[in-house]
């Protein structure tokens, strides 16, 4: 008999194809993200659940008594409550390496538009306040040959090291749990502490996973090292970062720009301070949205999904998982 599973998310044709030969099938027909009430109610019988982004909380792990597999359709798994899924012995999986490329050009994207000030200077020309003679006022930062710091250099974190460092001619440093000497070999970065990260930086990249370790990691202490030149680029999770302490580094001009695609509440209200400053540059949490990519995180996701509910072993287990 084939498992059931319930499909909490929006998936390709093919993907939904290759889940139906291997499994009963149920779907979230909604035409917004589910929530996690809404998925409590769907989850039902569901050996497996594929999801994004949806909290995975205790109540959900009560209301889904057959659970076995959880899919997590995101290489982030901030959203997953570690404790009763291990209680349960419930497996974990997520969508690591696929986007490692697409994440990382789009961190070079905010880079390159918060300092070269795309974004603001776009919204001049449109709106008729390019004058000739203009002259320092259209000026930005250099990228090429600036000093980056990458905090926290896992996958996506090597992955624009790589283009900061060959592309950009760029001096890389980074702070990260554990040193990593083969990518310093690799690359030609250079490991630094936080606080010298910081105060060092031309751009500022959080590159972290969210953890109770990272939660509220970058506040006013942080932006109060940064250089008065410095742009922070924001591609990892919101809640590492005090807002309302960028708000302030960024209205107070004691940081240059800022570059955002994630925020402590997705999506952002419109009516956030933030989105009034001139020198933040926001995008609605894209970091791996393009079609290619994101067919590659739905395989990988109903793959991991159908090979764990077989017992298989090749899948991608969230690492604290793998010893459990
Ligand atoms: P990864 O390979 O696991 O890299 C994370 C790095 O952070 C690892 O090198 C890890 O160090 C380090 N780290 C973890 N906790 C730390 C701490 N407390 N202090 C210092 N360093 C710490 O993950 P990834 O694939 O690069 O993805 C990173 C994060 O990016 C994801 O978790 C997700 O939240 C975010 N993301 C966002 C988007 C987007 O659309 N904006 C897309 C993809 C990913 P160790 O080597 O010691 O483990
Ligand atoms: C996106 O944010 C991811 O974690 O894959």
């Amino acid at each position: 008999m084939k498992p059931s599973i319930y499909v909490a998310k929006k998936v390709p044709g093919e993907v939904a194809e290759y889940l139906e030969a291997h499994c009963e099938v149920r779907y979230w027909n909604g035409n917004e993200a589910i929530t996690k009430e809404q998925l409590i109610e769907e989850i039902g019988d569901a050996e497996g659940v594929l999801l994004s982004g949806t909290p995975v909380t205790s109540e959900v792990i009560a209301a889904a008594p057959r659970l076995r597999v959880i899919s997590n359709n995101a290489v982030g798994y901030n959203n997953l409550r570690l404790e009763p899924i291990i209680a349960r012995g419930i497996l974990a999986t997520h969508t690591p390496h696929v986007l490692d490329e697409t994440v990382a050009d789009l961190a070079f994207a905010l880079i390159l538009a918060a300092g070269r000030r795309v974004t603001e200077l776009h919204a001049w020309v449109r709106e008729g306040r390019w004058k000739k003679g203009q002259e320092e006022e259209l000026y930005g930062l250099d990228i090429h040959h600036a000093t980056l710091g990458i905090i926290g250099m896992g996958r996506i974190g090597e992955a624009i090291a790589r283009r900061a460092r060959f592309g950009f001619e760029m001096n890389v440093q980074y702070y990260n749990r554990n040193r990593k000497p083969d990518v310093e070999e690799k690359l030609g970065v250079t490991y630094v502490g936080l606080d010298e990260l910081l105060a060092t930086s031309d751009y500022v990249l959080l590159m972290l996973p969210l953890t109770p370790e990272t939660r509220g990691m970058i506040g006013a202490r942080e932006f109060g090292l940064m250089k008065q030149t410095a742009v922070f680029v924001n591609v990892a999770r919101g809640p590492i970062v005090d807002e309302s302490a960028l708000y302030d580094a960024l209205a107070q001009r004691t940081i240059y720009a800022a570059g955002l695609d994630v925020y402590a509440q997705e999506p952002i209200d419109p009516a956030h301070p933030l989105l009034t400053l001139p020198n933040v540059v926001t995008l609605p949490h894209i970091g791996s949205a393009t079609s290619a990519t994101r067919m590659e995180m739905a395989s990988l996701a109903a793959r991991n999904l159908v090979h764990a509910l077989q017992g298989k072993s090749d899948i991608a287990l969230i690492p604290e998982l793998r010893n459990v």
